[in-house]
């Protein structure tokens, strides 16, 4: 499932904190999806845009070895006239509410939010998220594990179910999305 919303992307999100905790991301494999994009004639795997205020990612991180290509996203008053070499550049974003016109400069509209709970909490705060998709599975894990930071709130009213699945071994996908965007439009992630 999360290599088909890769698939669509032009560009994922991902939270300095996730790449740290994590060290590298998950790629598109399967040859179809692959197939695909190349008919698109998108790269393999979409771009990830890294946030972070001051980039201080270790180079030797896993995602840097991957083959995709990374940039930096530097919210607020970062500088950036010391992009680290493993960035393939960076990108200032002096406001939240430029994110989508900074992302559609560079040619990504498709957009995923890898996570992880900072970057979820600003973009819900902003308003900049058009589709949830939770994995549910049964393991509830309590204390700092998070998808939002503590006291953020997306209010069920603005959003509607659009799908429920299984996605095979006791895992269960569920979609909603913004109720004024409820149309399918091709621009829905699958
Ligand atoms: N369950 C899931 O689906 C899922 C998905 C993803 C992550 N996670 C978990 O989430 C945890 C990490 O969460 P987190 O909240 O620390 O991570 P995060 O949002 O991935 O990273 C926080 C860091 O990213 C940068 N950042 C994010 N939002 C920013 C903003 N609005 N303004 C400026 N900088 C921003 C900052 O980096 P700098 O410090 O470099 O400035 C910040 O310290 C990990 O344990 C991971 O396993 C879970």
């Amino acid at each position: 499932m999360l290599e088909e919303c890769l698939a669509w992307a032009d560009a994922c999100l991902v939270g300095a904190g996730t790449l740290r905790a994590h060290g590298g991301t998950c790629l598109i494999h399967g040859e179809d999806l692959l197939r695909q994009r190349r008919r698109r004639q998108q790269p393999d795997q979409p771009p990830l845009v890294v946030v972070s205020r001051h980039a201080r990612l270790d180079g030797d991180l896993p995602v840097f070895q991957q083959p995709l290509e990374c940039w930096w996203l530097a919210p607020g008053q970062a500088r950036v006239d010391r992009v680290p070499p493993w960035f393939r550049g960076a990108i200032p974003l002096p406001h939240w509410r430029a994110l989508l016109p900074t992302m559609a400069r560079k040619g990504w509209r498709r957009l995923v939010v890898l996570g992880g709970a900072q970057l979820a909490t600003t973009l819900a705060s902003h308003d900049l998220l058009h589709e949830i998709h939770l994995t549910l599975c049964p393991t509830l894990l309590g204390g700092g594990h998070l998808w939002l930071q503590d006291r953020a709130l997306i209010p069920p009213n603005l959003w509607r179910p659009v799908e429920s699945r299984s996605l095979g071994g006791g895992e269960w996908l569920c979609r909603w999305r913004r109720q004024s965007e409820c149309e399918p439009s091709p621009d829905s992630p699958p």
